[in-house]
This record gives C-alpha cells, sequence and structure tokens, in this order.
C-alpha cells in the first residue's frame, strides 16, 4: 500500500525520468525505513545509541526483586499538626480547596448529601480509633466519603484532633455512570469528587478531611517522600491483587510506630478478586499475623 502510493506519480511520468526516478525513490524509501527504525529504538530506550548495540540477558533474579521492592527510606516525619498545612501546600497551593464550594455551575448537579459505601461503618473502625487514637490517618480508597465521614466522627467524639486524608482519583471505575445515575456526568467528567466534597460539607468535617485527588501509587509516593506518616491506614481502593498488593506495600511505609494498616474485603465475595492473597502473601513477606474484624483484615506491627 505504502509502496504503491510512492512509486504511483514515477508510473505516470515519461520513460526517461522514469529511469532516474526508480532508483533515488528506493534509495529514499530504504533510507526513510533506516531513520524511522533507529527513531523507534530511541523512543523505546532512550540510551539507545546505535543499531548494532550487543543484546543485554536481564539478571535472571530481577523481576523478582522488583516485585517486593518499593520505595525506599521515607523522609523524616513531619509533626502531625504539619500534615494538613504541607498537604494544602504542596497540593492545593497553599489554600483550602473547599473555599468558594460549590461553584454555582456545580451545584445544580449536587445532592445535599449522597453517601454510600462498603462496610463503611463496621464496628473495625470504632475498635481501632478507640485503641491508637490516630493524630494521622490515611484512607486509600475514599469514593463518597462514607468510611472517611464516619472516622471523622468517631474521632470527634472522641475528643481527638485526627487528621484524616483521603487518597482517591474520584473517577470511581469504568462503568460508573451506569451504576449510579445520580452521580452526574459532564462531558465524561464524572462529579464523584464534587459529591463527594458536598457530603463532607453537608456533616460539616472540612477540617478534619482533606483529600488527594489522584492516582494511589504516585500519591503515596510523595506522601513517603514528603515525610508524611499515619498512624492509622486504610486500605480500599483496586481490589484485584495487583492494587492491593502495591497499596499494602506503600502505605506500610507510611504506618508510624504502633501504627496499625488495616483494609476492607477480607471476608466478602470479593475477596477472590485478590485483596485476601495480597494481604497473606505481605503478612508471609513481613513476618506479621493477619487477623480479622468483621469483612475487614488488620494488620498490627509487632
Ligand atoms: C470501594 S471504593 C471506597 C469505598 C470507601 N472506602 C467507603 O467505605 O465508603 C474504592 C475507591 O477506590 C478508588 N480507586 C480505585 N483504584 C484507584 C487508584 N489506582 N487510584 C486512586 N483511586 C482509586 C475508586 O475511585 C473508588 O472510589
Ligand atoms: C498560587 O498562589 C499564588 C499566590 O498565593 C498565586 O499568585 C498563583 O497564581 C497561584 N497559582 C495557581 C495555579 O492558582
Ligand atoms: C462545624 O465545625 C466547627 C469546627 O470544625 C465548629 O466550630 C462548628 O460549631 C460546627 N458547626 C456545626 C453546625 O456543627
Amino acid at each position: 500500500m505504502k509502496h504503491n502510493m510512492i512509486t504511483e506519480p514515477a508510473t505516470t511520468a515519461t520513460t526517461a525520468t522514469r529511469k532516474v526516478a526508480k532508483p533515488a525513490v528506493y534509495f529514499l524509501i530504504l533510507l526513510l525505513s533506516y531513520y524511522l527504525g533507529y527513531l523507534s529504538a530511541l523512543i523505546k530506550n532512550p540510551s539507545y545509541d546505535h543499531p548494532t548495540t550487543t543484546k543485554v540477558n536481564p539478571p535472571p533474579q530481577a523481576v523478582d526483586v522488583d516485585h517486593y521492592q518499593f520505595q525506599t527510606q521515607c523522609a523524616e516525619p513531619i509533626p502531625p499538626e504539619l500534615v494538613r498545612q504541607t498537604i494544602l501546600t504542596r497540593i492545593f497551593n497553599g489554600s483550602s480547596p473547599y473555599n468558594g464550594f460549590p461553584q454555582p455551575h456545580i451545584e445544580p448537579f449536587l445532592r445535599q448529601k449522597r453517601i454510600k459505601g462498603w462496610g463503611s461503618t463496621g464496628l473495625v473502625f470504632k475498635n481501632l480509633i478507640q485503641k491508637v487514637k490516630p493524630k494521622t490517618i490515611i484512607e486509600i480508597g475514599t469514593f463518597l466519603g462514607a468510611s472517611a465521614i464516619h472516622m471523622a466522627e468517631l474521632t470527634s467524639q472522641l475528643g481527638l484532633q485526627t487528621q484524616i486524608l483521603c487518597l482517591d482519583d474520584f473517577r470511581g471505575w469504568p462503568g460508573l455512570p451506569g451504576q449510579f445515575r445520580d452521580i452526574k456526568m459532564i462531558n465524561g467528567d464524572t462529579m464523584l469528587l464534587y459529591q463527594f466534597m458536598q457530603n463532607v460539607v453537608h456533616v460539616n468535617a472540612t477540617e478534619s478531611i482533606i483529600f488527594l485527588p489522584f492516582s494511589t501509587g504516585s500519591t503515596l509516593e510523595r506522601l513517603c517522600e514528603w515525610g508524611v506518616l499515619a498512624d492509622l491506614i486504610e486500605v480500599d481502593a483496586g481490589h484485584d491483587f495487583h492494587s492491593a498488593w502495591s497499596d499494602i506495600n506503600r502505605a506500610y511505609k507510611l504506618l508510624r510506630p504502633g501504627g496499625v494498616i488495616f483494609g476492607h474485603d477480607y471476608f466478602t465475595v470479593a475477596d477472590n478478586r485478590g485483596v485476601r492473597r495480597a494481604v497473606n502473601m505481605f503478612a508471609r513477606v513481613n513476618g506479621l499475623r493477619v487477623k480479622a474484624d468483621g469483612q475487614h483484615w488488620v494488620l498490627d506491627s509487632f
């Protein structure tokens, strides 16, 4: 196809010019394909220098090691009192994202309060908050804020000054608009983040709940670099093995001494998607014991 298109003009030309044009065209094609090959190699491997570079076999153990290796050492922990301001500065250019919320063009799409979660008010939350008395909580997977709001209520009942960091890209999952028709979509953009914010505003928890609206992987790595650690970490984002495995591994590095990490879907129908296998593998590799509390798994560092 490509060949025909390029040689076509030559076939309509005179015999004399064809004699000259044909070799020239072939030479051009040769040159072009050589250049394209070089370009694509460059894109795949920026350090690519010459097409005759010898093939390198990966060391046999590299894949195994990477599977267990997440981030190196986190930065020195910052004091819990500085956590909120650090997030505002680093993520929201220094001011609260709740300021001026909801904007007039967003308001018509929101319900006053629309909270739905899964096992979000289980006893495990009360048990762990009473035990740990956390100053900082990290929640990985927030959705409409059901569990975060429940934790905010528990900590305020106990008179704790707890900051709750909600990590969620607030995209939900493919197919969400069909399942949650009252979470509106505008030009393909789900209003999940705004409905979550509205829920937080509705229960007057904007001072205790702040959100980090990005992918869990990149956010957990940043928190580690910023020294933002937590006493209590809840894992409830992606439920396939690889999502759960990487979330748990990254989150565990953010746990303060004496802290607890726990998560949803150890004892529900969603188990087989991988959460239980990820939790069990993590416990085995790190010499920890898994405890169950209702539908949740709990890992103590001891
Ligand atoms: C089961 S819901 C969380 C429910 C919430 N903990 C509750 O009990 O109310 C899972 C959430 O994880 C989020 N999520 C899944 N994978 C994610 C990822 N890789 N990065 C950021 N958020 C993610 C989805 O947007 C969704 O809101
Ligand atoms: C961030 O804040 C500074 C001053 O507080 C302001 O000048 C700047 O425009 C802000 N940047 C954005 C992206 O809003
Ligand atoms: C909302 O919370 C603030 C503190 O965060 C408190 O001062 C205020 O009284 C609360 N308002 C209501 C209506 O509960």
